[in-house]
């Protein structure tokens, strides 16, 4: 991890490198500490953009790093991940029909299309927090729904992170995000 030079009274970011090997965090049904999000520490603030290296993520698998103190999930999703998300009609989803993308604007639909990174949808970056009470959902095909699963209280999410059933009001955030280059993903 290295720190860029920061001078006070400035806005001027702390950028660090996470790679799949140093910034991966444990994922799981661990209850993600609310405090993390309503009162983040300054150097939590501070870390307002990560680079993420990508290149070692395989297809099939998900990445998580820990980001302004939540963890993110970049999962390379398969082809039939990518297809059934694909396939599902805006209309048809009950609980929420937005991107839930800070990329789009508020009112971008929940189309997969508004929600994957890139343009062949391989790439689905999202905040690994629950939209219920802030549990980090199960991710690799969990759930009724073969995307992420949230045991709290279960909640089902698609393979494009959206909530499909359960007490979620919300599909999983995405932040804001982009390649930098092909196996580099800019966070914030
Ligand atoms: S926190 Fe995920 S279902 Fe309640």
């Amino acid at each position: 991890m290295s720190h860029a030079d920061d001078h006070a009274g400035t806005r001027r970011d702390f950028l660090y490198y996470a790679t799949a090997g140093a910034g991966a965090v444990a994922t799981g049904a661990a209850v993600w500490p609310l405090v993390n999000q309503m009162n983040p520490s300054a150097d939590v603030q501070a870390l307002s953009a990560i680079f993420v290296d990508v290149s070692g993520v395989e297809t099939g698998t998900q990445l998580t790093v820990k980001w302004r103190g939540k963890p993110v999930f970049i999962r390379r999703r398969t082809e039939d991940e990518i297809a059934d998300a694909r396939a599902v009609n805006v209309e048809d989803l009950e609980i929420d029909k937005f991107a839930q993308n800070a990329n789009l604007p508020d009112d971008a639909s929940a189309a997969d299309e508004n929600r994957a990174l890139d343009e062949a949808g391989e790439w689905l970056v999202m905040i690994g927090v629950c939209t219920h009470l802030g549990c980090v959902p199960i991710g690799n095909g969990a759930g009724d729904f073969g995307g992420w699963f949230c045991p709290c209280h279960g909640s089902h999410y698609d393979t494009s992170g959206r909530i499909r059933r359960g007490p979620a009001p919300r599909n999983l955030d995405i932040p804001v995000a982009q390649f930098t280059d092909e196996t580099t993903i800019l966070l914030g």
